[in-house]
């Protein structure tokens, strides 16, 4: 039973069984059937025939524009991201070879189903297997599973890859689009095959909910926060913010109107300025002044999508005529999902607020980073807490079954924080100014992260890092303002 067991069975087996549920549910819930799932733990498909996976740069030829956005995005960078390769190895060095394939399922999904990705490294790898979330891994997905994982639910990958078939005269090589496409479609490279999924959010789903890969538990969930959502319930997908220019994308979580079909680009431009940054360094250092061009355009975009993403409110409260609270209200004003989302445990959004009185005398500050890049313990942060078996503080996937404490902020909504402070007693005005800042991960975490690279990364080689500079932060959003300290 524990090896055959189907997903969806065991809830009817569990009701009958009622001693046995606590400990075989657990056992359950991991279970994945590897006739239904053969690259577990990566719930990928792929209708395997003699038609290979096609590199980006032979897609290039006849899709120039769409070449060109998608080149340096972060989908371009899954696989060579130097913080993936970091946390990736420290994954097999802490639980073994079999945890790769879960990851490499998202993060080189070609490279896994062709056998050719086996671990951290990029040596000796092809271009196909090197570019990640590539055109022919998305415009090869010809389904996905996402009801039948453990989870019932798209997560860990569960797409069906089918580059191709097989035809008397060879290989064909299939791509599917969301649009019918017209006689010359495909240019006699490929033929094209119309596929409704990539209208929709489900296209992206099986990579963007990142669940244990044992326990199934949730660990990233942009997908479920989106279904959750208003913008589900209004018809705004994954693609109507990142598929399309900064500008377009504030239209879409404003007015909820879809956009054009000429105003879609192959961006999947999200809130990684990090990893632009390091591209454009990259870039430099080769000597390829375009791609840095390109690298800083999407930096900039990213940028602009986090400072768009939150409002700042802030009230004074008084008790008996004396100013005794400083209430600020943080507003998730457009992302489809959390916010933060996905490594929620890892990201940082953070309160900074400082008051000052007439004479420029600090009457308060909190949430100021040290000039070694750390946040006080005492920083409101807008983020979650993993545990781990035992329910001990825990921080890496594999050892996350669970979180003790979830403060994102939902689509549309908001949180309170109160801040108590005490008037000065000679009366007058106070200068308030709070930012809500947004950074990749803690110091330390990025630090640990970028020691455990493989060795055939050498970043100094490729990026000119000698040292972990301070991570840089983003200001989502800013109120100043002028308090009356007497009501
Ligand atoms: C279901 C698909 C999926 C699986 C499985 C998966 N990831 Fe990811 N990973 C993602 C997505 C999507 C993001 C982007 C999230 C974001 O930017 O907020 C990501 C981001 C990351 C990042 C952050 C990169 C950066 O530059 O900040 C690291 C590190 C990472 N993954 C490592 C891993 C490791 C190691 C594993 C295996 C233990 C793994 N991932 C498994 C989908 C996946
Ligand atoms: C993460 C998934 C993903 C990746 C990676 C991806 N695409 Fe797409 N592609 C889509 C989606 C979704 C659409 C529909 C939105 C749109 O109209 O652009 C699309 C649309 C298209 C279209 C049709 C556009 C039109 O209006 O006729 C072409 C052509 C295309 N992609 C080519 C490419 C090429 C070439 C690459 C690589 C350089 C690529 N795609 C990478 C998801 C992807
Ligand atoms: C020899 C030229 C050629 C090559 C190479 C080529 N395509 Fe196309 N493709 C076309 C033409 C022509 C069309 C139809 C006009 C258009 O949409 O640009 C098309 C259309 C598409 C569409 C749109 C289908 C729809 O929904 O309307 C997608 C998606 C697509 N190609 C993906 C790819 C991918 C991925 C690659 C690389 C694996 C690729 N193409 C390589 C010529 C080519
Ligand atoms: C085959 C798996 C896969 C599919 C399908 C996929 N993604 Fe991703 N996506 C990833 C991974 C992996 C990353 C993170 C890579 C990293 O950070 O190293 C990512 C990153 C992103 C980011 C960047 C986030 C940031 O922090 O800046 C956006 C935006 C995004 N994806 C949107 C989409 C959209 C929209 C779709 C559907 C049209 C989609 N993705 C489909 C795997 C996938
Ligand atoms: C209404 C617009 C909107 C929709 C819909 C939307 N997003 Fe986002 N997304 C944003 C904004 C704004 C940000 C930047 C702020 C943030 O990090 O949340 C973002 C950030 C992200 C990030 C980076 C998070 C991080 O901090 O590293 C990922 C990954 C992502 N989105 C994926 C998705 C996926 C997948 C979907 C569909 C399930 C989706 N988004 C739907 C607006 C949207």
């Amino acid at each position: 039973m524990k090896e055959k067991i189907l997903p969806g069975m065991f809830l009817a087996a569990g009701l009958t069984l009622i001693p046995l549920l606590a400990a075989s549910q657990v056992n359950a819930a991991g279970q994945v059937d590897k006739k239904l799932y053969p690259y577990a733990p990566s719930l990928l498909n792929y209708e395997k025939s003699g038609a290979p996976f096609t590199p980006p740069e032979a897609c290039a030829d006849c899709h120039p524009s769409q070449y060109e956005e998608w080149t340096g995005s972060v989908h371009a960078l899954a696989f060579q991201d130097p913080v993936y390769q970091g946390e990736l190895n420290k994954a097999v060095k802490a639980v073994g070879h079999d945890i790769a394939r879960q990851c490499e399922g998202c993060h080189s999904p070609a490279g896994v189903v062709t056998g050719e990705v086996k671990g951290p490294g990029l040596a000796g790898l092809s271009p196909m297997a090197l570019a990640g979330v590539s055109c022919d891994v998305c415009h090869s997905i010809k389904d996905h599973t996402g009801w039948q994982t453990p989870y019932h639910q798209p997560e860990n990958g569960s797409i069906v890859l089918s580059p191709g078939k097989d035809a008397p005269e060879g290989p064909v090589l299939t791509k599917y689009g969301p649009y019918k496409g017209g006689e010359e479609c495909g240019g006699g490279f490929h033929e094209c095959v119309e596929q409704p999924l990539h209208k929709t959010t489900e296209l992206c789903a099986g990579c963007h909910q990142v669940h244990h890969f044992e326990t199934h538990t949730p660990l990233e969930s942009t997908y479920r926060e989106w279904k959750d959502s208003p913008y589900a319930v209004k018809g705004i997908g994954c693609q109507d913010c990142h598929m399309v220019a900064a500008e377009t994308f504030v239209r879409s979580a404003d007015t909820f109107k879809k956009p054009e079909r000429s105003e879609y680009r192959h961006y999947f431009n999200g809130a990684n300025f990090l990893l632009y940054h390091l591209a454009e360094q990259a870039a430099l250092k080769a000597g390829n002044k375009e791609l840095a061009a390109n690298a800083a355009n999407k930096f900039s975009m990213a940028v602009a999508r986090l400072k768009a993403a939150a409002e700042l409110e802030v009230k004074p409260v008084y008790r008996d005529g004396r100013l005794c609270e400083l209430r600020v209200r943080v507003h998730n004003r457009r992302a489809g999902h959390n916010l933060p989302t996905s490594l929620t445990n890892v990201r940082q959004i953070w309160l900074e607020l400082t008051v000052t009185d007439a004479q420029g005398k600090a009457v308060m500050s909190t949430g100021t980073v040290s000039p070694t890049g750390e946040l006080p313990e005492e920083a409101r942060l807008f983020n979650s807490d993993g545990m781990g078996e035992g329910f001990h503080f825990a921080i890496d996937p594999w050892k996350v079954i669970a979180f003790s404490r979830h403060d994102t902020i939902p689509p549309r909504g908001y949180r309170d924080v109160h801040y108590g402070v005490s008037a000065p007693a000679e009366g007058g005005p106070l200068k308030v100014v709070a930012r809500l800042r947004y950074r990749q991960a803690e110091q330390k975490v990025a630090h640990a992260l970028l020691a455990a690279v493989p060795k055939d990364m050498d970043l100094k080689a490729i990026y000119g890092l000698e040292a972990l500079p301070e991570l840089p932060v983003v200001d989502m959003a800013t109120a100043e303002l002028s308090v009356a300290s007497r009501q």
